[in-house]
């Protein structure tokens, strides 16, 4: 399988703009590499770099050094990120608009012609369960219907890779497994996803392969099944690879 996301020695900076103040390393040398048609897990305590890694290849945050492609091209060129839907850490959306006119507008602001648009809407208000809701306004909507209409809003232009900055959370244990068949039911349709989350629990049951990132470096790579071994579970040997160990239960 090929790679459709990679990063090479990418190191970000960031300079503040206060005088004497020292410059944060937010990546330093990461190497990442995504193959097409997998489910990819980018997994890292607070503060690890997996916004950052993921502002680079939406063009939002400059390399300081190295690389980082998209499908081959470098995202320094716009056209890098023609196949991909994004859905940011937060979302701000027009609130008084109901889901089926922020799916029109975005249509619109893709070039999608009407026939088409009418076809994506209906397709994706059902893939994201939000069909009943389609005219009810954003702002009436639970945290759990926000985060589906924004996953559906990032598949408009119908992209072959989705970057998703931790889809899953505030959600309850419901909002989550929508989410993570969502997931699921894009990886049948042969599309790549690349998504960050603090849950490692659904990471286990939906990825196919996991990165852990601390302080700006790759620490492990590979299936679940491979960077579990020896571990209890996937939380055990994160923790181990941060290098924190879980407190032991107090004794009753
Ligand atoms: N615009 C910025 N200016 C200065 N420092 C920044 C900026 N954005 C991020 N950082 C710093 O870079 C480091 C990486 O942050 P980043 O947001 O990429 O982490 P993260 O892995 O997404 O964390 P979280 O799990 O909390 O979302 C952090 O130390 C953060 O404080
Ligand atoms: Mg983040």
């Amino acid at each position: 399988m090929s790679a459709i996301l990679q990063t090479r020695n990418l190191r970000v900076e960031y300079r503040s703009r206060e005088l004497r103040q020292p410059v944060k390393v937010a990546l330093a040398g990461l190497d990442l590499e995504v193959r097409a048609g997998e489910v990819f897990g980018f997994l890292g305590p607070n503060g690890a770099g997996k916004t950052t890694t993921m502002n680079v290849l939406l063009g939002f945050v400059p390399p300081t050094r190295g690389t980082a492609s998209l499908f081959g091209i470098d995202v320094r060129q716009p056209i890098a990120r023609q196949r991909i839907g994004y859905l940011p850490e937060l979302t701000y959306y027009y609130k008084f608009l109901t889901a089926e006119e922020l799916l029109r507008f975005y249509a619109k602001i893709f070039g999608i012609a009407r026939a088409e648009a009418n076809r994506r809407i209906a397709h994706l208000l059902k893939l994201v369960e939000l069909e009943a809701a389609a005219q009810r306004p954003i702002k009436s909507y639970s945290k759990g219907m926000q985060q589906r209409i924004g996953l559906a809003q990032s598949l408009i232009n119908n992209p072959d890779l989705l970057v998703l900055d931790e889809p899953t959370s505030g959600l309850d244990p419901l909002g989550r497994m929508k989410v993570r068949e969502i997931i699921q039911r894009l990886k049948n349709e042969g599309k790549t996803v690349f998504f960050s989350s603090h849950e490692l629990g659904e990471v286990e049951t939906v990825c196919d392969r996991v990165a852990i990132v601390h302080q700006g470096e790759l620490k492990a790579v590979g299936t679940v099944a491979d960077i579990s071994a020896g571990h209890a579970n996937l939380e055990k040997a994160f923790l181990k690879i941060v290098g924190c160990q879980a407190a032991p239960a107090p004794a009753l």
